[in-house]
This record gives C-alpha cells, sequence and structure tokens, in this order.
C-alpha cells in the first residue's frame, strides 16, 4: 500500500514536479546572488537617516522599501517625473531604475502557477501536496527497508537504481518536506484559506503643525533601517496625513511635524507565521538555507527518473493477475513471498483456478499484509525461502507486520524451495509458526514444494480442493524466463586428477548473421548471478560470474556434479556451442565502495567472483585472498593471473592452502586461523569480507573467523547486519 501510495503519484505527476523543483532550484540561487549583488546594510544607518536623503533628492518621494531581495528602493513622483528607484542605503543616493528581470518574473510565475494563473495556482498547490505526500512515503519506504526509523542512514544496499534513488531521497527529503510544507502553507494563504488578518490601523489625529526635518524625527530615527519593511511618506497637500512605518513588529503611525509614535499595531501571529514560512520557502534572507533548498529541488527530477526505471521494473517482473477483487470483498486471499517471481507464476495459476470455482479472489505480497487481508475468510500463503532460511524481497516485513495486526482467518502456507538447501522451506515454516501461535485456524498442514514441482503443486491443489469442497486441477506450467542466447568462446578444465572437475567458461554473444558485427552481452558485474537453463529442464541453475560485462566476456567456474544435469551439460559443451541465459542482479555481493581493505575467502569454484573482483581492482585497494583447493598441480584456478595481480598490486596478498598435497595439506580455514592477527587488524582498520564457495567451506569459514572478530567487540551477525561479512553460498 505504502509503495502503492509512493509510486503511482509520483509517476503522474513527475512531469509537474520536475518544473516547479526545477524552476525553485533556479529561484532558489536569487538570494545567494542578492547577497553578492545587493549594497548591504550599515548597520548604524536609521530609517530616518536615508528618508531625509531621499527626500532631499526626490520631493515627491511616497513611499521607500526594503525588499525581500534586500534591496532598497524609494516611489516618487516629482511633478511629471515619476519611477521607482534602486537606493544606495549608505548615502542615500539613487541607483537607477528598479525593475524585476523579465527572466526572473517568469521563472516565478512558472514555479508559482505554471504560467497559466489561477488554475495553475491550484496545481502548483496539489503539487506540494503531491510532494509532501512522496518526501513521507519515501522516507518510511527507506526506514522499512533499511530496519527502522533510527536505521535511516545505514548505508543503502540494493541496484545503482535502488541505490541513487534511496540516497539521494535521504539527501533531499528534509529540504523538500520543508519546501513542500512551506508552499502549501503559502498557497493556502493566496487562496484566502488562513484566517483573515483583521486590520486594526486605528484612527488618530495629527498634530497639524509644520512639517520638521525628517532626520529629527523621534519615531524614525529610533527605528534601524535593517528593521525596514515600508515607509510611506505623508501627502504633502493633507496637513492631518502621518508617516506610516511598517517593520517585522507592526505598524506604527509617526506625526510629520512631532516625530511622535501616534499608534503601533503590533503584527498579528499570522502576520509574523507568513513571513518566516516566506523565508523557510524562499531562502531570502538566508542564502544558505535558499542555497540547501535548491539543492533538493534539483534532485526531484534526478528521483523522478530513477523511481520511473524502479517502478517499471517491478512492474515487468511480475505477472499480472487478472480478476483481483479488493481485498475487503475477497472469500479468499493469497499473499505471496518471492524473489525471482516464480512463486508469482504459482499464485497465478492457483488464483485464475479458484476464480473459475466461483470464489472472490486477491492476490497480493506479503509484505502488504493488512488488517483487510486477515479478516477474509481464508487466507493462502505461498513463500519460497533464501539464504539460511530467510524470507525472499517481497515478504521480508511479513512476520513483523502480522503481530501487528487483528485477525485470524483460516490458513493454508504452501512453502516453495529447494531441498538441496539445508533449511527446506525454512520460511515458509516460521509463517506456519506465526499463524499457528496467534490461533488462525489451518485448513491444511503445511506444505513444501521442491524445486518447483508442478506434480507436489497440483497435489496440493487437489488437497485444498477436498477442504473446500470442490474440485481444484493446478495444472502450473512456468513461464519460461526470458534469456539471452550466448556461446561458449573458451574453456579451461582443472582438477580432473583429484576428482573435482571444475571448468572455467568464458562466453561471448552470438556474431550477428546478417551483419558479421560482433552481438553485445547483457550487462552484469562480478558477483552477479548467471541463470541457465538447461536443455530438457524448465528449472534455471545460478553460477556466480567471475566477469563483469567490460571484461567482454561472461565467465564462470563450474564444478562438475555427479549426476548433475546442468554442470554435465556445461562441462560437455565445446566451443562454438551455445546456452540459453538470463542475469539475475546480486547486488548484496559487492565489495564496498572506497578504498578499505577487502577480505575475499573461498574455495574450490567459489573463486570466480573473487577473481572478478581481483581483476576489476585497478585503483589497487588492499585486497587479500584467501583460497583452498585440492592440489597446486591439478586444480590451482587463476594461477597465472593471480600471479600477474599481485606483481600489477590488484591483489595485495594470497595465501593458498591445499588439501591433498602431502607436504602442506591444510583447509582455507586453516590459513584464516593462523593469520588471525593480520585479519584482526584488518577487520580493525574497516575491512569487508567476502565469501563465496560451498555452504560447508562457508561454515568452517564463519567457526575460523568468530574468534578473529572476538576480541575486536564484534561478531559475524554484526559484521553481517552492517554489510561487512557477505556470502555468496552453494
Ligand atoms: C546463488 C548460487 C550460486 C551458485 N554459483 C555456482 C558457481 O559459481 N559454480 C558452481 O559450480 N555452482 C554454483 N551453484 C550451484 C549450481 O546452481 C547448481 O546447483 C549446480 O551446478 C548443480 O546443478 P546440476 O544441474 O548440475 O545438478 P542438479 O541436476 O540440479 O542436481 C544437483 C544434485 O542434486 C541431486 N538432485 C537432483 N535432483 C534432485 C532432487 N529433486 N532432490 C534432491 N536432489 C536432487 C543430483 O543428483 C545432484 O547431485 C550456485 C548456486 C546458487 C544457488
Ligand atoms: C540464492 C538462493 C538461495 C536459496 N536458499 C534457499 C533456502 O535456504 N532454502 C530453500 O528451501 N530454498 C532456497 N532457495 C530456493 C528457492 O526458494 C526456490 O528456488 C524458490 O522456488 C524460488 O522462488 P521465487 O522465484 O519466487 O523467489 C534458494 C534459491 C536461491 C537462488
Amino acid at each position: 500500500m505504502l509503495r502503492r501510495l509512493h509510486g503511482l503519484p509520483g509517476i503522474a505527476l513527475a512531469l509537474a514536479l520536475a518544473v516547479t523543483a526545477l524552476s525553485g532550484a533556479v529561484l532558489s540561487v536569487q538570494p545567494a546572488l542578492d547577497r553578492a549583488t545587493v549594497p548591504a546594510i550599515p548597520a548604524a544607518a536609521s530609517v530616518a537617516d536615508v528618508a531625509a536623503q531621499v527626500a532631499a533628492r526626490h520631493p515627491g518621494v511616497s513611499a521607500i522599501r526594503l525588499r525581500a531581495d534586500g534591496s532598497l528602493t524609494a516611489a516618487f513622483d516629482d511633478g511629471g517625473r515619476r519611477g521607482v528607484e534602486r537606493i544606495d542605503p549608505a548615502t542615500g543616493a539613487g541607483l537607477g531604475p528598479y525593475a524585476v528581470s523579465d527572466t526572473i518574473r517568469f521563472i516565478t510565475n512558472l514555479h508559482r502557477a505554471f504560467l497559466m494563473g489561477d488554475a495553475g495556482r491550484v496545481g502548483a498547490a496539489i503539487g506540494a501536496l503531491a510532494m509532501l505526500g512522496l518526501s513521507l512515503s519515501g522516507l518510511m519506504l527507506l526506514a522499512r527497508r533499511l530496519g527502522g526509523m533510527s536505521a535511516l542512514l545505514r548505508p543503502i544496499r540494493g541496484t545503482p537504481a535502488q541505490r541513487w534513488h534511496g540516497e539521494l531521497g535521504r539527501l533531499a527529503a528534509v529540504g523538500l518536506l520543508l519546501s513542500s510544507l512551506t508552499g502549501l502553507w503559502m498557497s493556502a494563504g493566496t487562496f484566502g484559506l488562513l484566517p483573515e488578518t483583521v486590520a486594526t490601523t486605528p484612527a488618530v489625529t495629527a498634530s497639524g503643525g509644520a512639517p520638521a526635518p525628517i532626520g529629527t524625527l523621534t519615531g524614525l530615527n529610533t527605528v534601524k533601517l535593517r528593521d525596514l519593511r515600508e515607509l510611506t511618506f505623508p501627502d504633502p497637500a493633507d496637513p492631518t496625513d502621518v508617516f506610516t512605518l511598517v517593520t517585522a513588529d507592526g505598524e506604527r503611525l509617526v506625526d510629520a511635524a512631532t516625530g511622535a509614535t501616534l499608534a503601533m499595531t503590533p503584527a498579528t501571529t499570522l502576520e509574523r507565521m507568513n513571513d518566516l514560512v516566506r523565508t523557510l520557502h524562499t531562502g531570502r534572507g538566508a542564502w544558505v538555507l535558499g542555497l540547501f533548498l535548491g539543492l533538493a529541488s534539483a534532485m526531484v527530477p534526478v528521483l523522478g527518473g530513477t523511481g520511473l526505471v524502479l517502478w517499471l521494473r517491478r512492474r515487468a517482473a511480475r505477472p499480472r493477475i487478472d480478476a483481483n477483487v479488493p481485498a475487503r470483498a475477497a472469500d479468499t486471499v493469497i499473499l505471496v513471498g518471492s524473489e525471482g517471481n516464480s512463486t508469482w507464476g504459482f499464485a497465478g495459476t492457483l488464483h485464475k483456478a479458484l476464480v473459475a470455482a466461483g470464489h472472490k479472489v486477491h492476490t497480493a505480497a506479503m509484505n502488504d499484509v493488512s488488517a483487510a487481508h486477515l479478516a477474509a475468510p481464508r487466507l493462502l500463503v505461498l513463500a519460497a525461502t533464501y539464504g539460511e532460511g530467510a524470507a525472499p524481497q517481497s515478504a521480508r516485513l511479513f512476520l513483523s507486520r502480522l503481530a501487528d495486526l487483528p485477525g485470524q482467518p483460516a490458513v493454508a502456507v504452501l512453502g516453495f524451495g529447494d531441498r538441496s538447501f539445508p533449511h527446506f522451506c525454512r520460511f515458509a515454516r516460521n509463517v506456519a509458526d506465526a499463524l499457528d501461535a496467534r490461533g488462525c485456524p489451518r485448513l491444511l498442514p503445511m506444505k513444501r514444494v521442491d524445486r518447483r514441482s508442478p506434480q507436489e503443486f497440483a497435489q496440493w491443489g487437489h488437497d485444498l480442493g477436498d477442504v473446500l469442497g470442490h474440485d481444484l486441477t493446478l495444472t502450473h506450467v512456468a513461464e519460461p524466463p526470458k534469456t539471452s542466447r550466448l556461446v561458449l568462446a573458451g574453456r579451461e578444465l582443472y582438477g580432473e586428477a583429484v576428482g573435482a572437475p571444475v571448468a572455467i567458461l568464458r562466453f561471448t554473444a552470438p556474431v550477428d548473421p546478417r551483419t558479421g558485427a560482433p552481438g553485445r552481452l547483457p550487462a552484469f558485474e562480478a558477483g552477479d548471478l548467471v541463470g541457465i537453463v538447461p536443455p530438457g529442464d524448465a528449472m534455471p541453475r545460478f553460477y556466480s560470474l567471475a566477469s563483469s560485462t567490460r571484461d567482454g566476456v561472461l565467465e564462470i567456474c563450474v564444478r562438475l556434479r555427479a549426476g548433475g544435469l546442468c554442470s554435465t551439460f556445461l562441462h560437455g559443451l565445446l566451443p562454438g556451442e551455445g546456452i540459453d541465459a538470463f542475469i539475475r542482479e546480486n547486488p548484496a555481493f559487492r565489495p564496498a565502495k572506497g578504498r578499505g581493505p577487502l577480505i575475499l575467502i573461498g574455495a574450490g569454484a567459489g573463486i570466480g567472483p573473487l577473481a572478478g573482483f581481483v581483476r576489476a581492482n585497478a585503483a589497487g585497494r588492499p585486497v587479500h585472498l584467501y583460497w583452498g583447493g585440492r592440489s597446486a598441480a591439478s586444480d590451482f584456478l587463476y594461477e597465472h593471473e593471480l600471479a600477474q595481480h599481485l606483481a600489477e598490486r590488484r591483489l595485495t596478498t594470497l595465501r593458498t592452502a591445499f588439501s591433498r598435497d602431502a607436504d602442506e595439506s591444510a583447509y582455507v580455514q586453516d590459513r584464516i586461523a593462523a593469520d588471525a592477527p593480520r585479519l584482526r587488524e584488518l577487520v580493525k582498520q574497516g575491512a569487508q569480507i567476502l565469501v563465496c564457495g560451498g555452504r560447508d567451506m562457508a561454515e568452517a569459514v564463519t567457526r575460523a573467523l568468530e574468534p578473529v572478530v572476538r576480541p575486536l567487540g564484534l561478531d559475524l551477525p554484526t559484521l553481517k547486519s552492517s554489510g561487512r561479512y557477505v556470502e555468496d553460498v552453494y
């Protein structure tokens, strides 16, 4: 819901907001320019001083004004010669006619009313309201992602568009909140929606005597020029008329003969508020604030652009759910926890079958769970599992939100996972336990689907149909992922002699057969994943990328699994033969930005992305690689390339461990334990640790690293939560 609230008006109003924001950004520079160009007001100068000087030059002066831009101007009508002149506040001398530049007038009009009068002003007010909503919902979304309001300043991880949107968004948020709130206040004033100021100017009687020299009038020479807003001169033809002097404090009437203050009307609270709001909105008289607001506004088009990219990606990634009735009207709610979207496909099949059987069905992401979902009579949860039993992307917030909501629908939970992971469907199990604990009646016991098996899904549908009292046939045909064709350009085989064949495979895009032009690789970074669909199977297997698009090849290290479909297929591939592949970004597994040290740890094929990180380290940041194989003679992957990287200082140190070499038999965790003091020092300096390879190796490494970091008052969960310990294990 929050995401929808943030996304829809964001897209719809992007253009209008960009116009308002950019024109606002241009105007925001004005206070700083004014400060540089407009003469400063001397601290000691009084209103009487300058009024006397101006009256001496212009007998027909009617008013003197200190404008919002800091310039002092005088309006006069000297018997036929009339105009508005800029005044030097130090001497009262004329500085030429006063005029607002046409450009500034145009930009101001664009900013306030899109050049469209009152209709435009209404549009600008709606824009300010939308900006307020976007800033607030954006901050809440970011807080939700980073783990709460107190975590708002944590490093943001994700795709480049996610990072740019988040980083710029939180930088601009304070400025945009201020601009939109003050803009709304000013719009309310323009449309008379604020309580009117009551005109309370009292009737006074002037002394009627001959006007005294202006410089001697007490009512004027006790007021500092810098406090002036406007001084209106008395009509020379009317002996009962008086000076009207307006300052931030209010309006005073001053006798032209005696200089006495005849009346003082203090500024109302509303007038003072209006002054403050104007300063906060325009930065007039506060040029640093002006520039800050301008900078925040200038980010709006970038935020709009990156927001659009994120929205389009999310839309493209999810299958369309037809006949999705509102949650309140549904008899059955389906909530989906997915990361790679395949579970959405299953949810789509289930939704369709239930609708065909006459149900009113609502399907949504688990993150969006609300009271309306839990008020439905029946709740079906389809949830995948990632990592060590963790929630997938679209379900990260489910358990914490569930705890705050009422409702006890009858539930059935179906887990999607892979038996080869140690925590098979663990997240779905946690969800089922949480629903049990709140007393939700069970429609069915929790079931698990291994490797997206359509048969297991169909069986669950059959059981559900029995409970619902009608047939429910779930025939799910997985939508094949959109793949690109790649061609094997080269291969190197290692480890055969020690019974652990690992191939380094390099792929390129096929040459266009018509033009002969080289094909283009998709965009990826080292550490991302390539999904490869083996012939004869619908389920993709993932491999960690050892190269980035800039290297001109897509490179992976593949360990041959006995009886394994995809690894056998890849090992049998000959140069020139092709595969169907797609990229899955893996932004969590990347070296952190900056020049801090990196500790890379891996074994076997896990060296792939680590070698890619070293290769990309042209800047020579300190990188220490720990890697374990079986035998230096047989499976030392990247041996020559790593020697070259050491010489070029892309790699600072390399520690290898070979488990089958009689003279130095050791595992990578042994090297870590032996190097504890050195590693501790690196962690103390802020090093990030990246681990890649098999699960057993990763567990052994964790055990070896705990005592390394413990004396620093750290542990691996803490390092993990701050992104300083990241894993790509399988
Ligand atoms: C994030 C990630 C990154 C990875 N990176 C790499 C990498 O860089 N290099 C690499 O070599 N591998 C990597 N893998 C592992 C890779 O994706 C494959 O799992 C691996 O290559 C085996 O696939 P396969 O098709 O050869 O084997 P499969 O045919 O999938 O079989 C795998 C094993 O399970 C057994 N098996 C088959 N079907 C079942 C079943 N239904 N239930 C139980 N067991 C079954 C097989 O006999 C075999 O032993 C990564 C995995 C993940 C998730
Ligand atoms: C990186 C990665 C980690 C995974 N971790 C687990 C896991 O810990 N337990 C499990 O049962 N399945 C795990 N899986 C398998 C997925 O849960 C399974 O493929 C699921 O069908 C994916 O659904 P989705 O495409 O909707 O995200 C993992 C898959 C990947 C790619």
